[in-house]
């Protein structure tokens, strides 16, 4: 059924425009290649394995990750070095951990990574997903007789109510079949490195690491400003010290997340506050060298902090993530003009019974509740000068037109969200756009 033309979706649509992802991808690839400096992309902006793929295949070394079901997914396509840069706490992530590492060679085994039957990155909440390319995902815990006979056809979110036999009831995928991973998994992962901030959090998983056998190769995690995980500079040296001596941990290096400098008035101060984080972590590096500890990463990461940050010298790696989109708060950071915003979501007015009010069928469930924040609203209303998006509720949106080219019933609109990750993370599956098709429907992974 693809391609077809954009007024042709269902609505509301997630939407990538290919070209400017692509161009996205290929000018932040240049300018860390320009520098000498690694790109590890942060994954939870797209969850998406046709973004990741081209992110790979313009430089990146690996991806990181901020959970659990994101390390499993990208594991399974056999992405190389993985970052987790969350602290694995609790005795599931404890346990996911070793046995990723364990599976690819930490130290006990060589075979391939499988997420591990029970974790979080297969069955969340015990709930039950259809994640088959040829369904929009549907959890079910329990279809019963009412969810079979349900139909999601594959280029529409129309569910029609009919008596859909035993096509809909197959394309449940069921508990214990890897939901999550991937289409054609390949080989395993071969490095999974996580971040620390404290020997108490370390404790948990040198046990079980030793249990295991293996290795668990992880970053402190420090504080430039963001004050969120991280050990303070001053405590940088004596923190590594107590968990380098616990066995089954070994350390690569240190990591910060400059995520501070977005609230900063503007741009120089930001930049400024990007290179003072950058030259913060790059001096903790120095002690902990100092101090005999083996420091080959040094890791910044955030998108506002991408144009500064990772370009202090003795940085080694920068994570930007919401990049590949960009999006409304990027915007108003300076970080990119509109016309590189690659996600929109479509939607179309519903009503306008009352005057200046559109209100359209798209609302927080689409767009994510993410604030923009400083300005306000839900979103950019792309191209139409005079509408703007005031607020929302679950699936409906409030516009507000200033009367100049009034909006009518079934008027389509382009929207882009506050915040790319946060969106993404509300749908199953994302429309591939060139010009004013659709040409393409890419599965959205890994959303918990
Ligand atoms: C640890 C870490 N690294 C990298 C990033 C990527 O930052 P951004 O979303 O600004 O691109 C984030 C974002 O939250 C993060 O938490």
């Amino acid at each position: 059924m693809l391609p077809i033309p954009l007024d042709a979706l269902p609505t509301p649509a997630l939407l990538v425009d290919v070209e400017r992802l692509e161009r996205n991808i290929a000018a932040m690839a240049g300018a860390f290649t320009a520098a000498g400096v690694a790109l590890r992309p942060h994954v939870k902006t797209s969850k998406c394995w046709e973004v990741a793929r081209r992110q790979l295949e313009a430089g990146a070394i690996g991806f990181t990750c901020s959970t659990a079901a994101e390390v499993a997914w990208l594991s399974g396509h056999g992405v190389a070095d993985l970052l987790w840069a969350h602290i694995p706490i609790g005795p599931r992530k404890v346990a996911f951990v070793v046995d990723i590492i364990a599976g690819h060679g930490g130290g006990r085994s060589d075979s391939a990574v499988t997420a591990p039957r029970d974790s979080f990155a297969v069955a969340p909440r015990d709930s039950v997903t259809a994640t088959s390319r040829d369904s929009v995902a549907v959890a079910a815990r329990d279809p019963g007789p009412a969810a079979r006979s349900l139909t999601v056809s594959r280029d529409s979110v129309a569910v029609a109510a009919r008596d859909s036999g035993p096509a809909a009831r197959s394309s449940t995928v069921s508990r214990d079949s890897v939901a999550v991973a991937a289409r054609d998994p390949g080989p395993a992962a071969r490095s999974l490195t996580v971040s620390l901030d404290s020997v108490e959090a370390a404790r948990p998983l040198s046990e079980a690491a030793s249990a295991a056998g293996v290795t668990v190769p992880f970053v402190l995690e420090v504080n430039t400003g963001h004050a969120r995980l991280g050990v303070d500079p001053a405590d940088a040296v004596a923190t590594a010290d107590g968990i380098a001596a616990l066995p089954g941990l070994r350390l690569r290096g240190v990591l910060t997340h400059e995520g501070h400098i977005a609230a900063l008035p503007d741009r120089p101060a930001l930049e400024q506050a990007g290179k003072a984080a950058g030259g913060l972590l790059v001096e903790v590096a120095g002690a902990l060298r100092a101090a005999g500890h083996d420091v080959s990463i040094v890791s910044v990461g955030s998108t506002p902090g991408a144009t500064s940050t990772p370009f202090v010298p003795g940085v080694t790696e920068g994570r930007p993530g919401t990049y590949v989109y960009y999006d409304a708060n990027q915007i108003r950071m300076g970080s990119c003009r509109p016309d590189q915003c690659a996600q929109t979501v479509l939607a179309r007015v519903a009503s306008v019974r009352r005057a200046g009010r559109p209100i359209i069928d798209a609302g927080v469930k689409a767009m994510s509740s993410d604030a923009i924040a400083v300005a306000g609203g839900v979103g950019l209303v792309v191209d139409r000068p005079g509408v703007t998006f005031v607020e929302a509720n679950e699936e409906h949106g409030f516009l507000h037109d200033d009367g100049a080219v009034p909006l009518s019933v079934g008027d389509l609109v382009r929207l882009v969200p506050n915040h790319a990750c946060g969106t993404t993370n509300m749908w199953s599956h994302v429309y591939a756009v060139r010009g004013d098709q659709a040409v393409e429907r890419w599965e959205i992974s890994a959303r918990y």
